[in-house]
């Protein structure tokens, strides 16, 4: 395999979720400024409700337009119709595009023609994404390759397990499509998002430990312009090992 580029992610270690979610919105605020026609990769999940709250803040102060945005979701289940409440296309219009000046015509979901897509929108400039426990990224669960594209893939036990508490029983999703960590690396900027306790052991594996894809979040060390920001909760463990390598 050639040898592959690392860089230093530049980590952010917000005071707690509400500053997190405000210094993630500056920097979306910030992008779609330089550039109003943004392409922008959106993920679901809890940690950027409040990223979605202070974006519609911001719109409603006139601060920010997204007219001319597109918008791409990171990921979606498979066999969910698009009004399912669990959907991930029902998701960010209830968190977010309902109550901003949106184009529908400028809103995508992951379907077999997405990498086409994406090429034709002139690639992401902008990829925002959450990690899992188990250090998935989109549906990246571990086991993707570096290399992977959009595509159809199974859902790991450990993350059906914690979706389990939000379906009815039969309605659980057991395959989603997602973009891959290819799709990922190709994006102009990624910004990682990590809040709370049960995310810093993840969070520090995926900044520091060799890139694999047993840790699929790890391979965002690959990608030359990555911002990670993380509340103190979720910095925990990386503040440690960074304190430690500073000190010997
Ligand atoms: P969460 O999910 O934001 O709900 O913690 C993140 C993820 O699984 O990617």
């Amino acid at each position: 395999m050639p040898k592959c580029k690392t860089y230093l992610v530049q980590v952010i270690i917000a005071r707690d979720y509400r500053h997190l979610s405000e210094t993630a919105a500056g920097v979306v605020a910030g992008a779609v400024i330089a550039k109003p026609q943004l392409a922008l990769c959106l993920p679901t999940g809890n940690t950027p409700k409040g990223l979605y709250r202070e974006l519609i803040r911001l719109y409603r102060e006139k601060r920010i337009d997204f007219s001319r945005v597109s918008f791409f979701n990171l990921d979606e289940y498979l066999g969910l119709r698009a009004d399912h409440t669990q959907s991930f296309r029902a998701y960010l219009w209830r968190e977010f595009l309902n109550y901003v000046n949106v184009r529908r015509a400028n809103v995508y979901a992951p379907d077999e023609n997405y990498e086409e897509t994406i090429r034709r929108a002139g690639s992401i400039d902008l990829l925002i994404s959450g990690i899992g426990t188990n250090g998935h990224i989109a549906f990246n669960e571990p086991g993707s390759s570096k290399t992977s594209r959009t595509r159809i893939v199974e859902l790991a036990q450990s993350t059906l397990q914690g979706m389990r508490q939000h379906f009815a029983p039969g309605e659980l999703p057991t395959e989603a499509i997602t973009v891959g960590i290819g799709t990922v690396l190709e994006a102009r900027r990624v910004l990682l998002l990590a809040s709370g306790h049960n995310k810093a052991d993840v969070f520090a594996r995926a900044l520091t430990e060799r890139p694999s894809s047993e840790l699929p979040a790890s391979f965002l060390q690959n990608h030359p312009n990555v911002t990670a920001i993380a509340d103190e909760d979720a910095a925990r463990v990386y503040k440690d090992i960074s304190h430690e390598r500073i000190q010997t």
